[in-house]
């Protein structure tokens, strides 16, 4: 007798998806770096050259950088070492995941996300970082007053990720911020080189 095709899968009555959001508590902040300070995180970090730079100018502040290639996190990590950066922690880790689970409610000041990877692509879009659940998520953990802030070289996903944090009312576009402060990144200096255009903006969380 031939074989039937294989059947459509049914409700089991369970759910066989573990969260993993039970994994881990967020982060004390004040534990991690054992004093009461100002934390930025820096999500897709790369070789770390910006928040580097941000830790050696600003020690008064704590920063995390966030990786997911292992090279680069080690990168970062030695950085910290080297320059002797107490105030800098690196994390090898997906950083909508981090943002969401190991986060808490308004421990943040400033999230940063500098060049993430535009996936220009329609059919890739979903890869993209900024989108609205990710403003959310961001808003949550940022604290009153707090910032995100986006700097890329892709105008598209630049109107793209503006819509995103739009849908979310209560981060409002902060028009002081230009980035005219911010030290420079490896992407940065690559983009710059090409001749290409740089967008930015800042977001202040109102809620
Ligand atoms: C284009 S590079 C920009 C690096 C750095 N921010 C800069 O300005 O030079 C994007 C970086 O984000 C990392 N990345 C991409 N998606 C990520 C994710 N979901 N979680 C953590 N890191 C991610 C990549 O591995 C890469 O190092």
């Amino acid at each position: 007798m031939a074989k039937s095709a294989a059947k459509p899968v049914s409700s089991p009555g369970f759910d066989p998806w573990l969260s993993s959001q039970r994994l881990f508590p967020p982060y004390e902040w004040t534990e991690v770096f054992g004093r009461r300070a100002p934390v930025e995180i820096d999500l897709g970090a790369g070789d770390g050259v910006y928040i580097e730079a941000r830790a050696r100018r600003e020690p008064e502040r704590d920063f995390v950088a966030v990786e997911r290639l292992l090279g680069r996190a080690t990168k970062i990590a030695k950085k910290a070492v080297r320059g002797g950066l107490s105030n800098l922690r690196v994390l090898r880790l997906e950083s909508a995941y981090f943002l969401r689970n190991l986060c808490a409610p308004g421990s943040l000041d400033v999230i940063t996300l500098r060049y993430p990877d535009p996936w220009p692509k329609r059919r890739h879009h979903g890869n993209r970082i900024l989108t609205r659940e990710f403003a959310v998520d961001a808003l949550r953990a940022c604290r009153r007053g707090g910032r995100l802030q986006l700097t890329t070289d892709d105008r598209d996903y630049f109107e793209w990720a503006c819509r995103e944090v739009a849908a979310c009312p209560d981060w409002k576009g902060d028009e002081a911020w230009n980035g005219a402060e911010e030290p420079t990144s490896e992407f940065e200096e690559k983009f710059k080189q090409e001749g290409r255009a740089v967008y930015r903006k800042a977001w202040g969380n109102l809620n």
